[in-house]
Formats: C-alpha cells, structure tokens, sequence
C-alpha cells in the first residue's frame, strides 16, 4: 500500500537534485587538490598567483551549489516523502541502506560547511577534516552505486529505475 509520505518513486525534482548532486561531488573530489595552493598561500599570509585564486573559487563555489541543493533536497523530501525499500529485503540490508543514506547527506552537508569554515575562517582543523573525508566519501559512494547496480541487475528490483524514473511515469 502507498501511504502520502511514502511514494512508489521519487519525484521528477528529487532525481534531478539526487544526479546533479552525484555529479557536483565527483567534480569536488576531481579538483578538490586545485584549492590547496591558494589555501596554502593565504595561510602563510601570501598573495597567491591569479590562476590559483581561480581554481580555488570554482572548487568553493561549486560547493557552497552543493550546499544549497542539498538544503532544497531536504525540504523536498521532508514534503514528498521518499519510497519504502524494496519489500523482499531483509532487515539488516535496510539498515545497511538507510546508514548509507544517512552518511551521505551527512557528506553533501558536512563537506561545503568543513570547507566554508576551513576558507572562511582559516578553521585547519576543518581542513584536516574536510580532507579526511576524501577516501571516506570515495569508499561510501563506491558501496552505495554497487549496491544499486546489484539491485539492479542481480535482485532485479525497482531500487534503480525509481531513481530514474520520476513518480506518475509509466513504463513505455
Ligand atoms: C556522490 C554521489 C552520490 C550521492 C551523494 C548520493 C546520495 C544519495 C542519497 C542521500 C540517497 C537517499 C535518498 C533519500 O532516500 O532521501 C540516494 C539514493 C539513491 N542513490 Fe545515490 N548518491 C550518489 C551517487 C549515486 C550513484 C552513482 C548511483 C547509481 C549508480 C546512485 C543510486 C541511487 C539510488 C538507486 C537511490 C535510491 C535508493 C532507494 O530507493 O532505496 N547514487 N543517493
Ligand atoms: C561538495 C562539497 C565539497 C567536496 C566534495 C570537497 C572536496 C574536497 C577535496 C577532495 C579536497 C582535497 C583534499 C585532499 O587533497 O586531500 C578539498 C580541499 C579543500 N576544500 Fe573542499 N570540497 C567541497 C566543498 C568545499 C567548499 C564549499 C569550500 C569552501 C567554501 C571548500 C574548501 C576547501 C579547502 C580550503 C580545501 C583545502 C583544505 C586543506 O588543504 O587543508 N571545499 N575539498
């Protein structure tokens, strides 16, 4: 049975915030390095070339975007609702799988405000941190497409295409 805050599929606009935001993140952790030497340079007190200043302010603004779509996310999901896992799955995997949501949107939130304070603030504490989130975020997506291709092509659940294919879409 669909109850309101439990859908059969995510929206149109949860879709296209879920893969706008995969995608911002995969180019955060790409260029993430191309801050470090304006980073560096401000910290010793020193002007830093112009081309180094430019690196460093797509990798902030790209990620104060993030920020702002992961606020927009929330709201979104906090007034649609997100779909049930899949039935048939067993307890432990749906704890596994709500973890693993639960630490992402701890990433998409935690990393633009690690990295606001690192910036803004010259907080290297927060550097350290943000940075140390690298391999963690890496290992964690890695988990979480894999589980959704084995959804996909080995349990043959709904878990993918409801992320493709927004709610009201009928197969063709
Ligand atoms: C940086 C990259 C990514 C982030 C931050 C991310 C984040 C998330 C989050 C937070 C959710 C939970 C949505 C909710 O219930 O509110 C989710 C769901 C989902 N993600 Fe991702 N994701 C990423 C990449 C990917 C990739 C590469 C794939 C596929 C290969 C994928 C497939 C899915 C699917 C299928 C769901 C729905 C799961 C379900 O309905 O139980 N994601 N993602
Ligand atoms: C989606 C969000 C973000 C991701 C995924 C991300 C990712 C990264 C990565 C991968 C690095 C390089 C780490 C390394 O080489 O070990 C980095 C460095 C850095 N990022 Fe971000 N970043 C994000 C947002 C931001 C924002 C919004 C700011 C500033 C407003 C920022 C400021 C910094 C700073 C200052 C460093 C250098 C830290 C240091 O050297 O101690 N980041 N980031």
């Amino acid at each position: 049975m669909t109850v309101a805050n439990e859908p059969a599929r995510y929206t149109g606009s949860q879709i296209l915030l879920h893969w706008t935001i995969a995608v911002l993140i995969v180019v955060q952790l790409v260029i993430g390095e191309d801050i470090k030497p304006a980073y560096r340079a401000f910290s010793r007190g020193t002007e830093p070339a112009a081309g180094d200043i430019f690196n460093a302010n797509i990798h902030v603004y790209v990620g104060l975007v993030v920020l702002v779509l992961a606020i927009w996310r929330i709201a979104v999901r906090l007034r649609d609702g997100v779909p049930a896992p899949p039935p048939e799955e067993s307890v432990l995997l749906k704890r596994i799988a709500a973890a693993t949501h639960f630490l992402l949107y701890l990433f998409i939130f935690g990393m633009p405000i690690t990295g606001a304070l690192a910036w803004y603030f010259s907080l290297r504490a927060m550097g350290e941190i943000h940075e140390l989130a690298k391999p963690v975020i890496i290992v964690v997506v890695g988990l979480h497409a894999a589980a959704a291709l084995w959804q996909h092509f080995y349990v043959k659940s709904e878990v993918l295409v409801r992320m493709l294919r927004p709610a009201g879409r009928r197969a063709p």
